[in-house]
């Protein structure tokens, strides 16, 4: 039985995931609570294999190969890493999870989205997050700060359109299910959005509280 909290950060590359998720871990833990961190593609000595495939900028594969793909990683993930630290008692922290697999394998690359979400319940045994930061920036922004990192993988090779359709992708989910997804502003400095999204973790607790105790 799942005791934890699975929290997942989503949005387009270089909109902060990586940097505010371990900022939250941080927080998290000086107030006491255990936390892992992983992220997908990947989390597991299979699945870090798979990403390598996946982010190559040689590999040419086609949208079907590449859902299977992240999907074979997420099956992995979710049985050796996520649902036994669930089932601990952690918070379990992950970047990226399947709202990127909506956004990117479906709205963005057409595959029909009955599919992707069928088989993504057959992947993850329907275990789905609790609650979702999503870093939402205009591309032309998020192109800029990934100018200054260098090296570009398959996906960020991508250009400005398909970045939009990321975008747009993701703010349709958010709209979607507006009880799951906070929409952070990640256009702003790091230390705003990580108050913004601290003050969100906060509102969710309290809501979780309040509906625990009714
Ligand atoms: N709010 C911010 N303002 C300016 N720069 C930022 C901000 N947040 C992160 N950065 C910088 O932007 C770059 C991308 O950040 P980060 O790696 O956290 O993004 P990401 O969403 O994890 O990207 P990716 O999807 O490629 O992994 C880093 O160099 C990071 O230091
Ligand atoms: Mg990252």
């Amino acid at each position: 039985m799942k005791k934890g909290l699975f929290v997942t950060v989503e949005g387009p590359d270089g909109a902060g995931k990586t940097t505010q998720m371990a900022r939250l871990a941080d927080y998290l833990r000086c107030r006491g609570s255990r936390v892992i961190t992983t992220r997908e593609p990947g989390g597991t000595p299979a699945g870090e294999a798979i990403r390598a495939i996946l982010l190559s900028p040689d590999m040419a594969l086609g949208e079907r190969a590449e859902l299977l793909l992240y999907l074979a990683a997420r099956a992995e993930h979710v049985r050796t890493v996520v649902r036994p630290a669930l089932e601990a008692g952690h918070i379990v922290l992950c970047d990226r999870f399947c709202d990127s697999t909506l956004v990117y394998q479906s709205m963005v690359r057409g595959l029909p989205l009955e599919t992707v979400q069928a088989t993504n319940d057959f992947a993850t045994g329907g275990l789905g997050p609790d609650l979702t930061f999503l870093f939402d920036a205009d591309p032309v922004l998020l192109q800029a700060r990934m100018g200054k990192r260098g090296g570009q993988d398959r996906m960020e090779q991508e250009g400005l359109a398909f970045q939009q359709a990321v975008r747009s992708g993701f703010l349709t989910l958010a709209a979607r299910f507006p009880a799951r997804i906070v929409t952070l502003d990640a256009g702003r400095g790091e230390d705003e959005v990580f108050l913004a999204m601290t003050a969100a973790w906060e509102a969710f607790l309290a809501q979780k509280k309040e509906v625990e105790s009714e």
